[in-house]
């Protein structure tokens, strides 16, 4: 029997061969995704890459579970972590608990994800003492992209890098089994990586984080527009019109159903 990604397994990975992180929001994508990764997101990215909202302050409680669902029950291997929506944990320990613990229960995932460091430190502790294992996601943190006044890479002026280095010592001190640092500058993401025991995983923060995880889509190339710090490995945008365009041009000349696609009745 194939036995799935734990927690400490993932922490164990600390300074070894790099982690292997994508998103998927559900079931098909995620069991291809399930071949490579050592533990996949559903992010809550999927309020824009599948239901169309502007950020992601907008998504429910609800659209994390259907999504988490779908993504547990498409895979094997990869260690499952659903993000926590916005609004869902930021108040107290005890409101992160009751979501925390309902995300767990009707996913069956192995862990949760929530943005913020030092501040979310004591929720983190809540949470890893009764039992749910919480990866923590600092710097760029797109949750709180109304206080930030947009998506700003973070420690470009050297000043800031002392609160996002005690960031990340701070959700390791709670019991974080990781952490995302998001959008950062590669000399912060590298002493980030260095003053925690615990895996960092990047997104936009260089090649010196113990692991790396991107959007699906947007490595896909199927995304409507990318950012810097991702690499498309594949043209789906191009090969998908391609594709539904023959499709359009066969449905309209009769090319589209063939003999070999066409049901006979017994001779
Ligand atoms: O929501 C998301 O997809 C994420 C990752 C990009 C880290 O939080
Ligand atoms: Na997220």
């Amino acid at each position: 029997t194939i036995r799935r990604m734990t927690v400490p397994q993932l922490a164990a990975r600390k300074g070894g061969v790099p982690i292997v992180s994508l998103t998927s929001y559900h079931a098909h994508t995620a069991a291809l995704v399930d071949t490579v990764a050592d533990f996949i997101l559903v992010g809550d990215s999927l309020g824009m890459v599948m239901h169309g909202m502007e950020s992601t302050v907008g998504v429910p409680m609800d659209l994390m579970i259907m999504h988490g669902r779908a993504v547990v029950r498409g895979t094997k291997r990869a260690l499952i972590v659903v993000d926590m929506p916005f609004g869902s944990y930021e108040e107290s320990p005890n409101v992160a608990f009751r979501n925390a613990a309902t995300i767990m229960k009707e996913t069956q995932c192995g862990a949760v994800k929530l943005e913020g460091g030092k501040r979310m430190a004591e929720t983190i502790k809540f949470l890893v003492e009764r039992g749910i294992p919480v990866m923590a996601h600092i710097g760029l943190t797109p949750q709180s992209t109304h206080v930030m006044g947009g998506f700003k890479t973070q420690g470009r002026d050297e000043d800031a890098w002392p609160l996002l280095i005690e960031d990340a010592r701070a959700v390791a001190k709670a019991g974080a089994f990781a952490v995302v640092v998001e959008g950062v500058v590669e000399p912060l993401a590298q002493k980030i990586t260095e003053s925690v025991g615990i895996p960092t995983i990047g997104i936009g923060a260089s090649a010196q984080c113990d692991g790396q995880i991107l959007v699906l889509e947007d490595m896909l190339g199927l995304s409507p527009w990318t950012p810097k710090f991702v690499k498309k490995y594949a043209d789906m945008s191009g090969l998908m019109k391609e594709a539904v365009e023959a499709y359009a041009d066969e449905v309209k000349s009769r090319a589209f159903p063939g003999p070999e696609h066409v049901y006979t009745n017994k001779k």
